[in-house]
């Protein structure tokens, strides 16, 4: 498809949504009108239960903690992350005599609810992870036949968010089932609770995804498999994006986003240039910003990187929209996001994997028709701030970017 064709009909759909409102009805819970922001304990901790062998990074309620007073005091709370989810593992082997769920009582001996509470108390929220079927992935009792039981137990604990895995499933059908219900389960409990789906995920699998249903229960939901601490890992999720965005992007906006899935930044597979390129494409896809790092031991640089105050407005822009790839061209992708105000975000990321920085030559004319400046003004937002001042529909700009690198601009 042509990239004019392409944007056309993306940006009809779209602004038709916005201006109409008629486009995917995300589900009515009030919740996640922008998306989420925390952090994730997965990609960096996985399932280690052995705290004896790992005393400070396995999954107990000291870790939780140690990261809760560390979002407060290193300033993530004030930049806006303030999720703080537990994933798989967290579970006893068994549930009680009544049937209710429990946390492993050697790594958890406060219980969640205290755990919840210890969140509350410093102006964080708190997630938890289940599963829909009847077993989590790692092996844990789910939630299969449990689903009402299971939302109050969350719900009396002080819950504010949900991810809901899909392994063991059983049928496409029990898995869609499962989602609807514990959807409605959720919202029966009066209580605000983001719900994160895994449901296109494992749908793909078996059938055509109907992102206007997804959208309806889950106010985000992850499309593909689990991100590793990899640039290759960073690239394929880009890919798998960028290949279906014409069925994503429509189904995206406030209360309701693709979860491309966690932040990787500050650990140990990414080089600074590629930290920079998952940073600026996670906000302009209006991505969830659920970080899985060690805020205990994390570079100044990741920390300003993902603390980086105009490029989480991106990501956080009221409009909800979620930016797509615009071009392809001589091993460089461009891709842009409408922001409120007709102002625009733009990545270019430079898929060489050899050599050094190549300029990219912006024009006007591919751009978004949205805009609202004749001459923009154009600040760099990453990897460093520049301004190149004024910017009209005939110059050309010529941007250096570094081998994987992304280089993130807003004109307004
Ligand atoms: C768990 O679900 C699977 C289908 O995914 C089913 O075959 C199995 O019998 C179930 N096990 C129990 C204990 O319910
Ligand atoms: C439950 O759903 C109704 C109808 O969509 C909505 O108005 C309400 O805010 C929801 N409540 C919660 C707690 O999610
Ligand atoms: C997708 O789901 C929506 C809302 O539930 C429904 O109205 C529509 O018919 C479904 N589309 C298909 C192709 O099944
Ligand atoms: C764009 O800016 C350049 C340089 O300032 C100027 O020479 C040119 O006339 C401008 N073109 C338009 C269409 O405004």
């Amino acid at each position: 498809m042509e990239p004019a064709v392409l944007r056309h009909l993306l940006s009809s759909v779209i602004l038709g949504s916005v201006i109409h409102g008629s486009g995917v009805s995300a589900l009515n819970n009030g919740l996640a009108l922008t998306p989420p922001m925390g952090w994730l304990h997965w990609q960096r901790f996985l399932c280690q239960t052995d705290c004896k062998n790992y005393p400070s990074s396995c999954i107990n309620e000291q870790l939780f903690m140690q990261m809760a007073d560390i979002m407060v005091s290193n300033g993530w709370l004030k930049a806006g992350y303030k999720y703080v989810c537990i994933d798989d593992c967290w579970l006893a082997p068994n549930r009680d005599k009544n049937n209710r769920l429990q946390a492993d009582p050697d790594r958890f001996p406060g219980g969640i609810k205290k755990l919840a509470d210890y969140m509350h108390d410093r102006g964080l929220l708190f997630g938890i992870y289940q599963d829909v079927g009847n077993k989590t992935c790692a092996g844990f009792p789910g939630s299969r036949d449990f689903y009402e039981l299971d939302a109050q137990t969350f719900a009396d604990w002080g819950v504010d968010l949900l991810k809901f895995d899909g392994c063991n499933y059983g049928t496409l059908e029990d898995l869609e089932e499962g989602y609807r219900r514990m959807a409605i389960a959720l919202n029966r409990t009066g209580r605000d609770i983001v719900y994160s789906c895994e449901w296109p995920l494992y749908a793909r699998q078996e059938a055509h995804v109907n992102y206007t249903e997804v959208a309806e229960y889950c106010n985000s939901w992850r499309n593909f498999g689990d991100i590793d601490d990899s640039w290759a890992s960073v690239k394929m999720i880009l890919d798998f994006t960028a290949t279906l965005q014409e069925q994503l992007v429509p189904a995206a906006g406030p209360g309701a986003w693709n979860d491309p899935d966690m932040l990787v930044i500050g650990n140990f597979g990414l080089s600074w240039d590629q930290q920079v390129t998952q940073m600026a494409l996670w906000a302009i896809m209006a991505a969830p910003l659920l970080m899985s790092n060690d805020l205990r031991a994390i570079s100044p640089e990741s920390t300003a990187l993902l603390q980086n105050q105009e490029v989480i407005a991106i990501n956080q822009d009221p409009l909800g929209i979620q930016g797509y790839r615009l071009l392809k061209v001589n091993n460089f992708d461009l891709w842009e996001k409408p922001l409120a105000s007709g102002s625009l975000a733009i990545s270019v990321t430079n898929r060489e994997e050899i050599g050094g920085p190549r300029y990219f030559l912006l024009v006007r004319a591919i751009l978004w028709d949205g805009l609202s400046c004749d001459a923009c003004y154009v600040t760099q937002l990453l990897p460093k701030r520049y301004e190149y001042g004024y910017y009209n529909s005939s110059q050309v700009l010529k941007v250096p970017v570094n081998p994987s690198g992304t280089v993130l601009l807003r004109l307004e």
